[in-house]
């Protein structure tokens, strides 16, 4: 008979195993041109292997609303205990997943694309929708120093006087996007220098809380569902997340907007927020006392290199965090295939 087990630890090694298979079955297509594929196998592959896993878990953001989503759709039971039908031998979680951020990322073989998940005690994540969010996110000798609605140099002077370096000596991560060009005009007005990227704020906002990445800050206009798993990130590094979910975006790409903007708003409302104008902190995004974050590189990126397949197996890159004991675990696995006469090659990190 299955015992309750404590979460953290028992759960790590197993969202390990989950976000490796995921980023390898998504790397095998870098560079095919075919986004959605990409994100299908990675989707299927992070399923599979997550029914493997002893606990009762509960995906709080996925792919989608359920008509949506075959499957990691919002509300969907994955793990032993959907599958066992033993669900109350199981640890209760929820779990929020992204098979492949940065599916341009992929389909195109550039930097940082990841398979990522974080996972909390039930209720310790937000029940995020997919629609925009603004974010700020620092590292953890900046926490407490800036403000969502502060003007950007003042939070770029905050930034600069707790890294004790000038501004000029900055670098603010920003996506490229055309809603961004009084944000980047601001930055580089204040003097502070900018990467533009394509896609991926999620793992650039785990760069910027990783001293020695090269990144200060990111800034700007990007996913909820991303937001949230940042969160739970810098919950795990001691950084800060301040985000704002946005609606004028996300109506003016929309066709009839009075009619999605009454459905959002009720969509949010199912989601447990009534007030979509608040600025959501870093432990309303992630209240959860018991967080784990896990991601693997599919792509090689700032903080994590891709996935690298070679004669007799494949090595990936993987970073692993707790709350509960505040490790944080650079993973290199090497996945062993050749049978008895494959070899492990040392290979610095
Ligand atoms: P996907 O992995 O779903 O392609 O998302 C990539 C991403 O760049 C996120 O990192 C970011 O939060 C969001 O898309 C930005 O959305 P948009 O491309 O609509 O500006």
């Amino acid at each position: 008979m299955n015992t309750v087990r404590p979460m953290e630890y028992d759960l790590l090694f197993d969202f390990l195993r989950v976000v490796e298979a995921a980023a390898i079955e998504a790397a095998r297509t870098m560079g095919m041109g075919k986004r959605k594929y990409s994100d299908h196998v990675a989707v299927e592959k992070m399923r599979e292997v997550m029914d493997t896993i002893p606990m009762d878990g509960t995906i709080v953001i996925g792919e989608g609303e359920r008509d949506e989503a075959p499957m990691l759709y919002i509300g969907e039971r994955v793990g032993m205990g959907a599958k066992d039908g033993n669900a109350r031998s199981y640890p209760k979680v929820d779990i929020a997943v992204d098979p492949l951020e940065g599916t341009n990322l992929c389909a195109t073989g550039s930097a940082n694309a990841i398979a990522v998940l974080a996972a909390a005690e039930r209720g310790g994540l937000l029940h995020a929708p997919d629609i925009y969010m603004n974010k700020i996110v620092v590292g953890p000798s900046v926490r407490g120093a800036v403000d969502i609605d502060a003007p950007v140099k003042e939070n770029l002077n905050a930034i600069a006087s707790r890294l004790r370096r000038k501004v000029e000596d900055l670098t603010i991560i920003v996506l490229d996007r055309p809603r961004h060009n009084q944000l980047i005009q601001d930055i580089r007005d204040a003097g502070a220098r900018i990467r533009l990227i394509s896609d991926g704020d999620l793992s650039a906002g785990i760069s910027a809380a990783v001293a020695g990445s090269g990144v200060h800050a990111l800034m700007g206009i990007g996913g909820g569902p991303e937001g949230v798993i940042t969160a739970a990130a810098m919950k795990c590094l001691n950084g800060e997340i301040q985000a704002r979910f946005v609606l004028k975006e996300q109506l003016e790409q929309a066709e009839d907007r009075a009619k999605i903007a009454d459905g959002l708003v009720e969509r949010m409302r199912k989601m447990g927020i009534s007030d979509p104008t608040r600025v959501y902190h870093t432990n309303d995004l992630a209240p959860g006392e018991k967080i784990i974050f896990a991601a693997c590189g599919v792509t090689d990126g700032t903080l994590l290199r891709g996935v690298r397949f070679f004669g007799t197996g494949k090595r990936t890159q993987s970073l692993v965090m707790t709350t509960e004991t505040m490790h944080v675990r650079f993973v290199d696995s090497v996945h062993v295939e050749g049978g008895p006469d494959a070899f492990v090659r040392f290979d610095r990190m």
